[in-house]
């Protein structure tokens, strides 16, 4: 039986940096969206802006549940968002939180990036408008995926 590929194959650094105004804009949508995050219980809210390399912007936000464990992360919900409207090639996500520290994605996130993203930029900002941008693969350095199975 032929292997079923995962919806996004391609591993390597994508050429061609974001914008300083592309990376302002995708900030302002991931600001907007961690408004709508639904954080109860954690009082951390968060905002998630996904880009495709053709330009479509998804955004999610953290959607929390009474059953703790069933807390949706704003990464993991953007990037649902994406791969269930059918995009794909995706190139940069930001992320938004108001912490002293920045927010880098949660490890299941990384590893759902990974899966449907590839090595795409995570830029991390703060309610300071601080941010720092890392590679996915600087943050996963040795990824589980399809090429392991
Ligand atoms: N959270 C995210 O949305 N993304 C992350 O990468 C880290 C954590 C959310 C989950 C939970 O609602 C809150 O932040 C506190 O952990």
């Amino acid at each position: 039986m032929r292997k079923t590929r995962p919806a996004m194959r391609r591993r390597t650094a994508r050429r061609g940096a974001p914008t300083r105004s592309m990376l302002a804009a995708m900030t302002a949508l991931a600001r907007e969206a961690r408004e709508r995050a639904r954080a109860p219980y954690s009082r951390f809210k968060v905002g998630a802006a996904l880009k495709t390399r053709t330009g479509e912007i998804v955004t999610g936000c953290n959607i929390e549940n009474a059953s703790y464990g069933l807390t949706m992360c704003a990464e993991r919900v953007a990037v649902f968002k994406a791969v269930s409207e059918g995009l794909s090639d995706f190139d940069v996500v930001t992320v938004v939180a108001d912490a002293k520290r920045l927010a880098p994605p949660c490890g299941p996130c990384r590893q759902i990036l990974w899966e449907f993203c590839g090595d795409l930029l995570v830029h991390m900002v703060d309610m300071k408008g601080r941010s720092r941008t890392m590679r996915l693969r600087e943050l996963l350095p040795m990824p589980f995926d399809d090429g392991n199975l």
